[in-house]
């Protein structure tokens, strides 16, 4: 039989993925309700100690940040691009309040449920702070405001999602935010960094679990929206860390040689025992690689700020 109705890009994605060898499905994926409600749960967890460092840097570097993103200047456009809940932006907004810093605050995101939320949380908290959410691509939100607005831009790309990215990947974003900024723009970007192996491996694999339900989710989630008939049980999380390349890799191993349907796109497909998906990079990072992304991407690194433990940094570039 033909098949008639149109596949969403979602499908056309994994039928991709899952046909390829070695079989991948994109992190990407993990974020539909369910998997932002675990990713919640991991940002809470003792051994994931990247969230919590980002926030030790910003509240103990707050001046620091200030000056560093003034520079002189006596007003800037704070982009932020994705900024879900807001909450770490906030501790920022909330100091540059208090030192009456003129600027105006731009939280970009494809979702409009979330940037309603947090426009109106801030308009109660900062009444007289400017506020202009954009809903839609962020690249070319940047090219419009490059084009109309002279005042200086930070972009905020916080938390360390970079890390997602391939090597190739994150150069071709770092080079195409470049391309919609001017000269003295900034971005402040986040990097997990290279560490105790150990403590790495633990934050991919906690005692609870919940990272291995974030993984098998994706599993789920064919389930749920594609008609797929996966036997979760006969899968299992299998996280890594290489420390020579800095990758943290996931991947969904395969208990037995198995056959699954998935009905969207009519396909069976077929696992060898131990056969593996693979699921996610989280690249670690040390100071060489984060300045070699700089200068291949158009920028200059002005400061990097650390938490106590040197466990994440937060980079302030300068588009040159
Ligand atoms: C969103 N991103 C930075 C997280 C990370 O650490 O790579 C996603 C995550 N995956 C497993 N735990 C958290």
């Amino acid at each position: 039989m033909t098949q008639t109705k149109t596949l969403s890009s979602f499908a056309l994605d994994i039928r991709k993925g899952l046909t390829h060898d070695p079989k991948y499905i994109s992190s990407k994926y993990f974020y539909d309700a369910m998997g932002s409600k675990i990713f919640r749960q991991i940002m809470a967890l003792p051994e994931y100690y990247l969230t919590r460092s980002e926030y030790e840097i910003l509240e103990n570097h707050l001046s620091e940040i200030l000056a560093a993103f003034q520079e002189h200047q006596d007003t800037f456009s704070l982009i932020e691009m994705g900024p879900g809940d807001g909450s770490k932006t906030k501790i920022l907004i909330e100091h540059f309040m208090k030192q009456k810093v003129w600027f105006d605050y731009i939280p970009i995101d494809i979702s409009q449920a979330e940037l309603k939320g947090l426009t109106n949380d801030l308009k109660i908290a900062h009444p007289q702070l400017k506020v202009a959410p954009s809903h839609g691509d962020f690249f070319e939100i940047l090219h419009q405001l490059n084009l109309h607005s002279h005042k200086t831009k930070i972009i905020l790309f916080m938390g360390s999602t970079i890390g997602n990215f391939t090597h190739t990947e994150s150069l071709a974003f770092l080079k195409h935010i470049r391309k919609n900024l001017s000269t003295g723009d900034k971005l402040f970007i986040g990097f997990d960094l290279k560490k105790e192996p150990k403590i790495i491996r633990k934050a991919y694999n906690d005692s609870q679990g919940i990272t291995r339900n974030f993984n098998l989710n994706l599993l789920h989630r064919i389930n749920r929206e594609l008609d797929g008939h996966f036997n979760i049980d006969s899968f299992s999380h299998e996280p890594s860390y290489n420390p020579l390349t800095g990758e943290a890799k996931s991947y969904l191993v395969s208990h037995k040689a198995q056959s699954v349907k998935i009905g969207a796109f009519n396909t069976t497909i077929h696992f060898k025992k131990w056969e593996a998906i693979y699921t996610e990079l989280s690249q670690k990072f040390d100071e060489e690689m984060i300045l070699e992304l700089a200068e291949k991407s158009g920028f200059s690194v002005d400061i990097n700020f650390y938490d106590s433990h040197t466990y994440f940094t937060n980079s302030l570039w300068r588009a040159i």
